[in-house]
């Protein structure tokens, strides 16, 4: 098999996705009815964290056990990754004692060294730039709940983080808009992202604007993991920038809301919305375990059936 990394959004085609969205729905009817799946018994799954994480760590940890292997953590801390040996050299030797690893860091050039010199695909747990698993596990939970995701509206309020450019690069593979809103001086760089045009977002300067017929509003934190010098000025900056009641009453009647989590109510998003009936954030967070069986099952095995 050709080996194949999960690096960014766009590493994967539209056809592939459809197979992994259809996978996932298998994988997680299985899971529910207790049904064994140890597709990768005896493999080893290796997770380098150099962020903190929750779910990430234990949907990647009890998934791949769920599939039958064992998964291994390292972090910076109490390994030698803390301690400057190079990401290249640390790939040479993980790769050799594993059969998939998964990395948290931060610059997603750190993934792409990794990457160069690993004998077994490397899946990015998210990076300063992107965050490709929440996006597989937020669409799958669309598609859950309201069909298929093509020619539908997602509205993004907030920061053009790592979720917000994962969100962009998905629209254009899959066919969907993006009403992007940032604060200013926060503005997503299309540019960097790789997209072929501009045909799959729109950038609106008042939120309110953004989120107007909206299928899906979405929104994260002010300060993501690595930027947290930048707290004070991000929360006056982002002061408008909060998802309530308001915006979801202008979006489509059927709009959902999504959150990666964590998520600090009263900031980006108003505890009505982020506990009310339109929110499916607990969904979401669970897709994280059964989409990411399915990428792990893709990565090593390939298309079943
Ligand atoms: N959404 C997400 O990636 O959560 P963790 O930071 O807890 O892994
Ligand atoms: N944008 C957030 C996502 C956390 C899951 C961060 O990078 O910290």
């Amino acid at each position: 098999m050709t080996l194949r990394h999960f690096l960014q959004f766009r590493d994967f085609s539209r056809a592939e996705f459809d197979y992994l969205f259809e996978r996932a729905r298998l994988i997680k009817e299985k899971f529910k009815r207790y049904e064994p799946h140890h597709v990768l018994f005896d493999r080893t799954l290796v997770m380098i964290f150099e962020k903190a994480s929750t779910r990430t760590r234990l949907s990647f940890e009890a998934g791949f056990q769920q599939l039958g292997g064992s998964a291994i953590y390292l972090n910076t801390r109490d390994s030698q990754l803390g301690r400057g040996e190079p990401v290249e050299d640390s790939a040479e030797v993980i790769s050799r004692m594993s059969d998939l690893v998964m990395i948290r860091t931060f610059e997603q050039s750190i993934i792409e060294r990794f990457a160069a010199h690993s004998r077994v695909p490397l899946i990015n747990g998210l990076t300063n730039e992107y965050h490709p698993c929440q996006i597989l596990a937020d669409i799958f939970t669309f598609i859950e709940r309201r069909g298929p995701i093509q020619g539908k509206t997602v509205a993004w309020v907030g920061d053009a983080n790592n979720m917000c450019n994962t969100w962009l690069q998905a629209a254009e593979t899959l066919d969907f808009r993006v009403h992007v809103s940032n604060p200013p001086g926060y503005e997503i760089r299309p540019a960097e992202l790789g997209l072929r045009g501009s045909a799959h977002y729109e950038t609106f300067a008042d939120p309110m604007e953004a989120c107007k017929g909206a299928h899906l509003v979405t929104t994260d934190v002010w300060t993501s993991m690595g930027y947290e010098a930048e707290n004070e000025t991000r929360m006056q900056a982002f002061a408008d920038w909060c998802v309530d009641a308001e915006m979801m009453k202008i979006a489509a009647p059927d709009a959902v809301f999504m959150h990666c989590l964590p998520a600090h109510r009263g900031e980006e998003v108003t505890a009505e919305v982020i506990d009310g009936p339109q929110s499916v954030v607990w969904d979401e967070a669970e897709n994280r375990l059964h989409a990411q069986k399915a990428l792990m099952e893709f990565l090593l095995l390939g298309r079943q059936e």
